[in-house]
């Protein structure tokens, strides 16, 4: 079988990892990928957004399975487009998509179906947003409609940083057309969590919870980023919690989806607040975490294809998924300067001894190869006689370990950490910290 994995971060080289041990898989691609796809998969140049591209590749490879990573490609309608020509592709079709591509039509669609979430107001005039802001003061949520590279939600902590926010959208225009209309709403109080759960377009399956930790900074300070480490299991997640989740958002997700004409085949990953009245709903996405899908899949058992073609195929009612009983931890390590401006192409030192670290992977991010265009300050006999590793993004790397227990999985994946460097190379020092609460 041949497969073709879309996009280049961590959660792609965690999925192009986790494919690769399917004993069906024979060749896998990877456009983009990045240095650690490479090892796995063969990175063909083309953008996640070269519809036509992906689609000509598909044909010419006779590709038996797509797997899309980002949102883009599925809000650009990627899975109508390779369904048309006959392949089979995991996600949502482009209007199942929009639950993530637009927060408008998820705020309407919670609202609609009874899923809990934060109050809001919807705008498309920038007076009678600042009107709305008059009214309910702050704290308060901004949320640009479309996608906006994960920097279109604004918490503001005053009125006058809400005022900036929705001047920022709507008048400076930020982010381009994403901006035409907000989402003003609630600010929700509680503990995050991320589900997310495989949907067939009848039966909604849950992997294992996650909690990821978007600040920058430790103790949860700082600006948002794309998601700066993650574990799973997430402890906040009880089994009567799950059970809540499943009755008030994921089946209601479903029943919605087809109340709206919507066959949704794919990922459903709700971004949770556990409040103190209970689970209520920050997101939707239409896709798999990052990097929440680097610690599931280090504990996921079952084979990953069987569970895709089963979704594809509406068989998921039949689908039984086995775990690691063991805890995951993902340290991301970021390009100095990240989430704003970052250098990029410094080589990176260390990874070729983490391999002796047992339950331990290192999912690349933005990395790339390069023998070449070193800057000579950095040339060493190390880096002279080998593959050179370069940083190529803001998240590059995400150190994963598996430990009995999310205590000597959160101390393995450190250990790991320790072993890697490049220059003002910065992580969080308390990922999982926040499980270690619900220890006994
Ligand atoms: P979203 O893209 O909607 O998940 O927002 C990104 C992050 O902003 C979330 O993970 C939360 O940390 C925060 N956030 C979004 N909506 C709210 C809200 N209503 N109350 C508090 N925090 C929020
Ligand atoms: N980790 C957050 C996200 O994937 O959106």
């Amino acid at each position: 079988m041949r497969i073709l994995i879309i996009g280049s971060g961590g959660r792609e080289h965690a999925l192009v990892w986790k494919i690769s041990q399917s004993k069906k898989v024979k060749k896998i691609y990877c456009a983009p990928g990045n240095a650690g796809t490479s090892e796995l998969a063969e990175n063909i140049n083309l953008k996640v957004d070269d519809l036509p591209g992906l689609l000509k590749f598909a044909k010419e490879k006779k590709i038996d399975l797509t797997v899309v990573g980002p949102e883009i490609p599925l809000v650009l309608g990627i899975v109508d487009e390779f369904e048309k020509a006959g392949l089979k592709i995991f996600g949502p079709c482009k209007a199942g998509a929009k639950i993530e591509g637009s927060k408008v039509f998820s705020k309407e669609f919670m609202v609609k179906y009874g899923i809990p979430t934060a109050q809001a107001g919807i705008f498309s005039k920038i007076d009678d947003a600042l009107a709305y802001l008059d009214e309910v003061g702050a704290p308060i949520v901004v949320k640009a409609d479309g996608l906006a590279a994960g920097k279109g939600v604004i918490v503001c902590s005053t009125k006058n940083e809400a005022v900036e926010a929705v001047n920022l959208i709507m008048k400076d225009k930020a982010f381009g057309a994403a901006g035409s209309k907000v989402v003003i709403e609630e600010c929700l109080v509680g503990e995050e969590a991320s589900i997310i759960a495989i949907c067939d377009g009848e039966t909604i399956l849950p992997l294992a919870s996650s909690q990821d930790h978007k600040r920058v900074f430790d103790k949860d300070k700082g600006p948002n980023t794309g998601g700066l480490g993650a574990y799973s299991p997430a402890p906040v997640v009880t089994d009567s919690l799950m059970e809540q989740i499943d009755k008030t958002v994921l089946q209601p997700f479903v029943s919605g989806m087809k109340q709206e004409g919507i066959n949704y085949k794919g990922v459903v990953y709700a971004g949770v607040m556990v409040t103190k009245q209970g689970p209520k709903v920050l997101e939707f996405n239409a896709r798999f975490g990052d990097p929440e899908t680097q610690p599931i899949m280090m504990r996921l058992k079952s084979d990953l294809v069987d569970l895709l073609f089963s979704t594809i195929d509406s068989r998921l009612s039949t689908f039984s998924l086995s775990w690691d009983d063991r805890a995951a931890v993902c340290i991301v390590l970021a390009a100095g300067g990240y989430p704003d401006k970052y250098e990029k192409g410094l080589p990176i030192t260390g990874l070729d001894k983490v391999p002796q670290l047992d339950n331990v992977m290192v999912f690349h991010a933005g990395t790339r190869l390069n023998n070449k265009n070193v800057e000579a300050t950095f040339r060493s006999p190390e880096t002279e006689s080998r593959k050179i590793v370069l940083t190529n993004g803001g998240r590059v790397l995400g150190v994963t370990a598996l430990g009995d227990g999310i205590k000597l999985a959160i101390k393995k994946a450190y250990q790991a950490v320790e072993l890697i460097k490049f220059k003002d190379m910065h992580f969080r020092k308390d990922i999982g910290k926040k499980a270690l609460k619900y220890l006994k």
